[in-house]
């Protein structure tokens, strides 16, 4: 009884100390947050090395194949680490926990549960199984009908921090992974997001990015009727009660305007205008638009299922120039998509070329399963990707550097 109650206590009380590592895009970065705060409630510290730890969580991506091939080669190194602390807990969770799960099991026989990226409220009580002689947990109850959870009071910042909006995806582009694993659009009610801004003010925040796999469709699904602009303008609002740009209550040690809100992703079939001018008039809403173009073919945009053409895509980067007139503009760009021959290529560089974005981010087409294009030949070899990838960072760094220098 005694070694039992002396294990219990071990295994719950003491083993308290969790290394989270994060992969991915900025939404994984809230997720990894929000686990954290959910995690200090409950007493446990957190640490940077793997040593220290006794519970390892990776948070993971799935939007390209390489992302995931870090996580399999990281997981795998811990191996010896657990040969030497048996009780040691490894988690995977996020989008590749979604994409991958019997795969991590079969591969991974250290990984001791997974947690979808929807479910992830949930890894406390998961751990709390575990310490009580659970076995491997695989927790994908999924997305489908989830609403995204309220904030949490306790939420920690710093003067960055990220608000959710809006998480999933109903646009279905072929080469996509997302809304297999983050699941359908659904927004979270104005109220909520507020309430969360405004904690977050109060509590330091400077720097606050709202996040959604696009969200321009913002409010769609919501009893209330409201959409991405009237969002903003709602937040603006609320930055701007204060002279110096925080609410009442807020730290006042700041400059006027102090407070920054910026967005993304931003789809180009549901950028609008309205947008563009909500942009340019309202005070704390950052000039920079990240419109992913993803190819400068029409033939390729439109097996990619993107809903627009080229041309669409450069009336409205010149509408936005017009309209905000210092506004900054970023895209993002696949090569060596299935079907890229050197002319579409060729399109895509001079569309770049001719844009002058002010960021682009580059990837190498990577097949995923579930998309569409995965049934797609994959007939651009790594080599060609790779001399394409390293063309268009090679012409997106003199952009730069011309920039700079003007
Ligand atoms: N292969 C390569 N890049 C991809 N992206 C999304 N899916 C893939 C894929 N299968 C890129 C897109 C997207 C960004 C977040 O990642 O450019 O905008
Ligand atoms: Fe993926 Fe396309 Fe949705 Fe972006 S808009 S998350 S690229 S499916």
């Amino acid at each position: 009884m005694r070694a039992t109650l002396h294990n219990m206590f071990k295994n719950n009380e003491l083993q308290k100390t969790v290394y989270i590592r994060t992969f991915g895009c900025q939404m994984n970065e809230h997720d990894s947050g929000r686990l954290k705060d959910l995690l200090l409630e409950r007493g446990y510290t957190f640490c940077d090395s793997l040593e220290f730890a006794d519970v390892v969580i990776f948070n993971t991506c799935s939007v390209r194949k390489h992302a995931e091939d870090r996580v399999y080669g990281k997981v795998g190194e811990l191996q010896k680490l657990k040969a030497k602390k048996p009780g040691l807990i490894v988690g995977i969770i996020g989008c590749m926990a979604e994409a991958q799960k019997d795969e991590i099991f079969r591969r991974l026989p250290i990984v001791n549960f997974l947690c979808g990226p929807a479910d992830l409220d949930n890894v406390p009580g998961i751990i709390d199984r575990i310490k009580n002689g659970a076995g491997r947990i695989m927790y994908l109850e999924g997305y489908k009908s989830k609403i995204i959870p309220a904030f949490s009071r306790n939420r920690k910042t710093g003067e960055t921090a990220y608000v959710k909006i809006m998480e999933g995806c109903d646009k279905f582009c072929s080469y996509c992974i997302v809304p297999y694993v983050r699941g359908m659009e659904r927004s979270r009610p104005s109220k909520e997001i507020l309430e969360e801004i405004e904690s977050l003010i109060k509590k330091g925040a400077k720097n606050i990015t709202l996040l959604g796999q696009n969200v321009n469709s913002y409010g769609k699904g919501l009893q209330e009727k409201i959409n991405f602009v009237a969002l903003l303008t709602k937040i603006d609002k609320l930055t701007s009660i204060h002279p110096r740009g925080a609410i009442p209550g807020a730290p006042s040690q700041g400059r006027e305007g102090d407070i920054k809100i910026s967005f993304f992703t931003s789809h180009p079939k549901d950028a609008s205008l309205e947008l563009f001018r909500a942009i340019r008039d309202l005070k704390s809403i950052v000039k920079i638009l990240h419109l992913p173009i993803q190819s400068g073919s029409d033939k390729i945009l439109k097996r990619m299922n993107r809903k627009y053409t080229v041309a669409k895509y450069k009336k409205l980067a010149g509408d936005y120039k017009k309209i905000v007139k210092s506004g900054n503009i970023s895209g993002d760009i696949i090569v060596g998509f299935p079907g890229e021959t050197e002319k579409d290529f060729n399109d895509t560089f001079n569309i770049v070329k001719k844009l002058q974005f002010d960021a682009a981010y580059i990837f190498k087409y990577s097949p995923r399963p579930f998309t569409k294009a995965a049934g797609f030949k994959d007939d651009v070899s790594l080599e060609e990707k790779e001399r394409r990838h390293t063309l268009l960072l090679d012409l997106q760094r003199s952009i730069l550097l011309n920039k700079k220098c003007q």
